[in-house]
């Protein structure tokens, strides 16, 4: 795999993923990073989490990676990769797994998430490990992206008929332990690029959905 390390983008193996898991307390796995602002908040404040950023597009986390090398962080580990393409050795590493605002082909994935996909993010997780969502998007605010990925209208019924029922019909092991719904300007909180733009944005309700892996 490949891996963005300040300037450089070197290879690395899932044995060596998994060989530095081992060196921390837990490990935390942001999905569709993005810039990897979110990721490199998270390394600084815990330096016995591993931290692991995922996007495919390899050039957007090249920033905070380079600030990562900048604050000498030995616990973060910005990786290209996609939902579609986690490789499926790295079985049990994650204590949390994180989806920010997905879109694109993420976000398809989480809507009407494939039997593969789910099983991958379930295998991904140690027993007890949580996988968070926060979902943001608006149709009426991004209208053409909802038209391209045919997005339903986000509400509760879509957290529970679609989201939640999607991964239900794939996984007897991940559970729905929490689900919120917040306005927009509580996004700030999380401390990703993409949750503070929306802050300052029109209104959108968010949710948020949590499941854990129960065995
Ligand atoms: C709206 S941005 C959110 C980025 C970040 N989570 C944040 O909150 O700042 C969505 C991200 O999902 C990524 N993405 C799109 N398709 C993906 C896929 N199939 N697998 C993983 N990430 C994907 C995009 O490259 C983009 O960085």
């Amino acid at each position: 795999m490949q891996w963005v390390k300040g300037n450089k983008t070197i290879e690395v193996s899932v044995k060596d993923i998994i060989e530095l898991a081992n060196k921390f307390d837990s490990v935390h796995v942001d999905l569709g990073t993005g810039d990897g602002r979110y990721v490199y908040e998270l390394a600084l404040k815990n330096p016995r989490i591993l931290c692991i950023g995922i996007d495919p597009v390899k050039s957007q986390m090249r920033e905070y990676s380079v600030k990562c090398v900048r604050k000498k962080l030995d616990n973060v580990l910005f990786l290209v990769s996609s939902i579609e393409n986690l490789p499926a050795n790295l079985a049990g590493i994650a204590d949390k797994i994180t989806i920010i605002l997905p879109w694109g082909s993420l976000l398809r994935q989480v809507l009407n998430p494939s039997k593969e996909t789910v099983r991958k993010l379930e295998k991904l997780l140690k027993k007890g490990g949580e996988l968070e969502i926060v979902l943001g998007y608006s149709v009426e605010l991004e209208p053409s992206e909802a038209k391209r990925l045919g997005l339903p209208e986000l509400s509760e019924g879509v957290v529970k008929n679609v989201v939640i029922a999607g991964f239900a019909c794939h996984s007897e092991k991940l559970k729905t332990s929490e689900i919120d719904s917040f306005s927009k300007e509580k996004l700030s909180d999380i401390g990703s690029n993409w949750a503070k733009k929306l802050a300052f944005g029109k209104y959108r309700q968010i949710f948020l959905v949590k499941f854990v892996r129960v065995f």
